[in-house]
């Protein structure tokens, strides 16, 4: 095929299947290890970085309300990553499938990355329960997995890839830029994360050479067919991000008992999908790595990418 990418295409890094295997076989926690019994959060400290949280851009809020804003969000991040979780997880052993007899290091890899993206989602949904029983109030969040998981799934294969691989990168940045040194967090919250980061690690590894898997032997116009998919599936989890907003509003006022007047909920509307933007979409689609492997599959893939990016910073 003309202008399809080739296998000699050079690469940009050193990634392989039996590293990333070795890697994830070195860690090895339980669910139990690291949630339930004496390992109870601390609801008089937030949850999730000011970063993402941005609940310091809303004046009108008293400290304590802010907290609950925070603690309100915290939730919403581990059990949205534990809905796209449920995606991941399908579209992956799909994918290792395809190809069972292949490399041996291949095939493992890929049933560590599905196994361990099991055990995460079970770990989220024991977050969620333990939340609800000590937050004091319920919060909607979006989904549930069954309803997203087929529209996601219905994209070009090289756009859920990229979507998986920038939301693996996307909480590698979180927890490295502003969940470990910081000393204000729970730590319970706090080890949850990172527990989860430690095998994310090797996922967005393993997602970059999937992308690239699925992309060899396209030509440029399917290619760019995969990243105008890529762009829908962020503007379907757009959608929901708006829904969300919504949600946290209720569990806002409920959880607190104020009533905001009109123009503050416009405000914390605006301002609460912005930083759930960032949260979810901005920080992958302006990630070194992603555009990295967008500029590997075509020059013109990157530029698309950061042409819209500044929309959900
Ligand atoms: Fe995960
Ligand atoms: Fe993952």
């Amino acid at each position: 095929m003309m202008n399809a990418l080739k296998t000699t295409k050079l690469t940009y890094h050193n990634y392989t299947y039996r590293e990333a295997l070795a890697a994830s076989e070195k860690i090895n926690w339980r669910v139990e290890d690291i949630i339930g019994g004496d390992k109870l959060l601390d609801f008089d400290r937030p949850f999730m970085p000011e970063a993402l949280a941005r609940t310091e851009q809303l004046p009108f809020l008293t400290p304590s309300e802010k907290l609950a804003l925070n603690q309100i969000r915290g939730n919403g991040y581990l059990c949205i990553f534990g809905v796209l979780e449920e995606v991941i997880l399908p579209f992956v052993l799909d994918h290792t499938r395809a190809q069972l007899s292949s490399d041996e290091y291949r095939v493992r890899a890929f049933l560590e990355f599905a196994g361990e993206e099991a055990k995460h989602i079970h770990l989220f949904r024991r977050f969620r329960e333990e939340f609800e029983q000590g937050f004091g109030s319920s919060c909607a969040v979006i989904g549930p997995a069954a309803d997203i998981a087929p529209v996601v799934l219905a994209h070009h294969p090289l756009a859920v890839a990229l979507t998986v691989l920038a939301g693996e990168w996307m909480t590698q940045q979180h927890y490295l830029e502003s969940v470990r040194d910081n000393q204000h967090l729970d730590p319970q919250f706090k080890s949850l994360l990172k527990h989860h980061w430690m095998e994310e690690a090797q996922h967005a590894k393993l997602d970059t050479l999937m992308v690239e898997a699925l992309a060899l032997g396209r030509s440029e116009t399917e290619i760019m067919k995969g990243v105008d998919d890529y762009l829908d599936i962020g503007g379907f989890l757009d959608g929901g991000l708006k829904q969300q907003v919504e949600f946290d509003l209720e569990s806002f006022e409920r959880a607190t008992g104020r009533e905001l007047k009109e123009n503050q909920r416009e405000e914390f509307r605006r301002q609460q999908l912005q930083a759930n933007r960032w949260t979810y979409l901005g920080t992958g689609m302006t990630h070194e790595k992603v555009l990295e492997t967008l500029e590997w599959l075509s020059p013109q893939a990157r530029r698309k990418v950061e042409s819209i990016s500044a929309a959900f910073c």
